[in-house]
């Protein structure tokens, strides 16, 4: 994760200008961008459309520390281009600073907690998948298993996280961490349901998680997903389902898109 700052004492100088376009323009080099508007004049705010707004913004990063993803990152209609509004008209997070032993490092001691949020960039994911779906085509089940079926998990996370719904937990001792396959099945089942739809999610769980089922997740997460089960019926139409969630939100690009391309591809 980079960290760059637009600072300058003086108004009217390009800082949100340029904080806006470089966003877009490394968004648009394959990098994941949360934007951080902490300016008491919200401009950078509405420089994008907002595709989920949340009531949260740089008031309750600052004073409260809140960094879950879901309440406090709203999306912008471009697509891994994220941004924290500026929510302090007032300008008290200044005198709030100011008067906070830990003032001058509170913005520095937050932002690590966005790393695991920045990390799902277009690049490393995709790249995973990439592979995983070449192994696949190619008849190279072990490894197409054990690139794909780990990645489930984290994609399905990534999804609700972007629909703004918590992913994570608090364990026994107050510690904050990601649900599993199985908590999100349960916990977040009506959430998944409503983005992928009921007999998708049903799916996924007689496949990868159900008891009596492959338990694909298990198995592999275990190391108990013997060689000969990745060249099982299950394994493969596992694989198959994952390239089908993967083209998902492609669907609607399909005709004007993706099938001239794969058209062209294969003249
Ligand atoms: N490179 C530029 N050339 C011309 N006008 C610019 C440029 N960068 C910003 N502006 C304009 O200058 C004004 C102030 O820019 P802004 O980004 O809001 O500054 P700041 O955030 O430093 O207060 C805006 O009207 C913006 O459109
Ligand atoms: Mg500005």
């Amino acid at each position: 994760m980079n960290v760059l700052s637009l600072i300058s004492t003086k108004g009217g100088v390009g800082k949100t200008t340029v904080a806006a376009n470089l966003g877009g323009v490394l968004v648009d080099a394959g990098l994941r961008v949360l934007l951080l508007d902490l300016d008491s004049q919200p401009a950078l705010s509405s420089y994008y459309a907002l595709c989920a707004s949340r009531e949260a913004g740089s008031y309750e990063l600052i004073a409260q520390r809140l960094t879950t993803p879901g309440q406090v990152i709203s999306t912008t209609v471009i697509q891994h281009l994220d941004l924290i509004v500026s929510n302090d008209r007032a300008g008290n997070i200044s005198t709030l600073l100011l008067h906070a032993a830990d003032g001058r490092l509170r913005l520095r001691n937050l932002l690590p907690a966005f790393q695991d949020q920045l990390a799902h960039s277009c690049g490393q994911g995709s790249s995973i998948y990439a592979l995983g779906l070449a192994r696949f085509l190619q008849g190279d089940m072990m490894s197409a298993c054990h690139l794909l079926f780990p990645q489930l998990e984290n994609s399905l996370r990534h999804v609700l996280s972007d629909s703004g719904i918590d992913t994570s937990k608090l364990d026994e001792e107050m510690l904050q961490e990601d649900r599993s396959l199985s908590g999100l099945l349960s916990n977040r089942r009506e959430q998944l349901e409503s983005v992928f739809g009921i007999d998708l999610i049903y799916t996924i769980d007689l496949l990868f998680n159900l008891k009596g089922s492959p338990c694909l997740r298990h198995e592999l997460a275990h190391g108990k997903l013997a060689s000969g089960t990745c060249y099982l019926h299950s394994s493969i139409y596992a694989c198959w389902l994952m390239y089908y969630l993967v083209c998902l939100p492609l669907q609607r690009f399909w005709s004007t898109h993706v099938a001239p391309q794969l058209e062209r591809i294969s003249l």
